[in-house]
């Protein structure tokens, strides 16, 4: 199944619970939470008590990314704040094996992320222990920038490596994400769709629905 996870990053926060309610009407399943600390990326967004507010307000499924160095710091926290799903990044943290065993203690899921210059086969090691791999297709920190190309190999090459060990594991992707280029990485194997700038736009309600009628025609030509 095909999923689709609008990134509040580019929602109007006065309006927050109201626009999160357009995006599950119109189809959405996963609320997507951007957490950044201002160093692993040169941005920062909100952390635990905006996602315990979120998590307040909706029943959507979090899916929290943490962009942030040493996300075992956090990682408690951010599952008890409410997430469904923690990401972290691969190039955050010296311990990996230890980031995913925390998040699997406190019963979430996990998701482990690479950045655009990562390659996939970073993540071999790792690769039966993680419930998601997140592709980052901008480099993190803003929404609102363009799909970087390159992208499109490393997702093939990731549903391949999945593939191959006979792993039906999510592949999200991140970043530069709009209706005319969405059925590109869905072709190239992604599952787990995150759309900021371009769910959250004018019309967010109208924006879902659009993203959730491109997959059910691209899921019909599967078929
Ligand atoms: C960027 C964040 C994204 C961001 C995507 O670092 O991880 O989730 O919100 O925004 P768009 O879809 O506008 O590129
Ligand atoms: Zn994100």
């Amino acid at each position: 199944m095909i999923i689709l996870a609008p990134s509040i990053l580019s929602a109007d926060f006065g309006y927050l619970a109201e626009q999160m309610e357009e995006t599950r009407l119109g189809g959405a399943q996963y609320a997507h939470l951007d957490v950044m600390d201002g160093v692993f990326v040169p941005n920062i967004s909100f952390g635990m008590p905006v996602i315990s507010c979120v998590r307040r307000h909706t029943d959507l499924f979090l899916d929290a990314h943490l962009m942030v160095t040493l996300p075992e710091r956090i990682i408690p926290a951010v599952a008890k704040a409410g997430a469904d799903m923690i990401t972290f990044h691969l190039e955050a943290t010296e311990d990996i094996p230890g980031c995913i065993r925390m998040i699997r203690q406190e019963g979430k899921k996990v998701g482990l992320s690479i950045k655009p210059k990562t390659p996939v086969s970073a993540i071999l090691p790792y690769a039966d222990d993680i419930d998601m791999l997140l592709i980052m297709t901008v480099e993190p920190g803003f929404g609102g920038q363009s799909y970087i190309e390159s992208s499109t190999d490393k997702i093939r090459k990731a549903r391949a490596l999945f593939a191959q060990r006979g792993l039906d594991t999510d592949i999200e992707v991140d970043g530069g994400i709009k209706l005319d280029n969405v059925e590109v990485v869905l072709d190239a194997g992604a599952n787990v769709i995150v759309c900021g700038s371009s769910v959250y736009g004018k019309d967010v309600l109208g924006n879902t629905k659009a993203f959730m009628e491109k997959f059910a025609a691209w899921e019909k030509k599967q078929a």
